[in-house]
């Protein structure tokens, strides 16, 4: 098993990329903590994923500091932490116009500030050859027609800046940093974004996605399991400050 003996953070660990990462974690033998805020989603994730290994569950909402300030302690009192996944995030595609001042504190405050305080408070408890991999998006630098993105993009292009800052700052204490730039992936994040678009919209951004998309579909959330656990493990030890295109191929074009 190609990540035995690790331990694991997960943030939104509980639905998605996150869910299909921390099961692909536990099936290469690592030990996995996964965090979200809804009880009963973790709960319903632990029972899907224990079959897979050793998981365990804690709610937080990491877009507040209590929030971070709560998984820094559990990860401090279990102890030396190997891998962590900046996973959780938040969509708003909305018009540059009708953003707000909240929606834009909550984006930078979950897709950012958790990503980066929650690095680096975890610091001190990383082990040797440490691993940290942000999920980004394809949206930092490629926009689909009549999907305005300009605050989501915002978010996502500032963990890419992070993502190659750190690989540079933290590569000399041995700890690695990643980014996955997904493409659209069938969760909920995704149906939530389309669901109140008008039924002719949403079929032009069906007819658009199997257009662009050189394979033809979207991602299914266990396509990113392998260049996670890639990123995570020791193959993967002279790997650090990429942000791995992982879509399809919609970028390449
Ligand atoms: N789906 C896509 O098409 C796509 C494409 C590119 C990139 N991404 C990125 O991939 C990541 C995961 O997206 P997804 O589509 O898998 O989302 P998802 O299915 O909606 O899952 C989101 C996860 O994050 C947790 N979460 C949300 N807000 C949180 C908060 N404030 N504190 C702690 N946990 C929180 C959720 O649990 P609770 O709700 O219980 O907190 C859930 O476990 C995001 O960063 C997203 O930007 C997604």
């Amino acid at each position: 098993m190609r990540l035995s003996g690790k331990r694991a953070l997960v943030t939104g660990g509980s639905d998605g990329i996150g869910l299909a990462i921390s099961e692909a974690f536990l099936r290469e033998g690592a030990e996995v903590l996964i965090v979200g805020r809804d009880t009963k989603k973790l709960e319903a994730a632990r029972q899907k994923l224990t079959a897979a290994g050793s998981v365990e569950t804690q709610s937080a909402d990491l877009s507040t500091s209590s929030g971070i300030d709560a998984v820094v302690e559990r990860v401090k009192a279990t102890g030396p932490l190997d891998i962590l996944v900046n996973n959780a995030g938040v969509a708003y595609l909305v018009p540059f116009e009708t953003v707000t001042e909240d929606q834009f504190q909550q984006s930078f405050a979950l897709n950012v500030s958790a990503a980066f305080f929650l690095t680096q408070r975890l610091l001190p408890q990383f082990g040797a050859g440490a691993s940290v991999i942000n999920i980004s998006s394809y949206f930092a630098n490629k926009m689909i027609p009549k999907r305005p993105s300009s605050l989501y993009s915002l978010s996502k292009g500032a963990l890419n800046s992070l993502t190659k800052s750190l690989a540079f700052e933290l590569g000399p204490r041995g700890i690695r940093v990643n980014a996955i730039a997904p493409g659209t992936v069938d969760t909920a994040m995704r149906r939530k974004s389309i669901e109140n678009l008008p039924a002719a919209a949403q079929a032009e951004l069906k007819a658009y996605v199997e257009r662009s998309y050189p394979l033809g579909r979207i991602g299914q959330t266990g396509d990113l399991s392998g260049i996670a656990v890639y990123l995570a493990s020791d193959e993967a030890a002279w790997t650090s400050g990429g942000i791995f295109a992982i879509d399809g191929g919609y970028t390449a074009g």
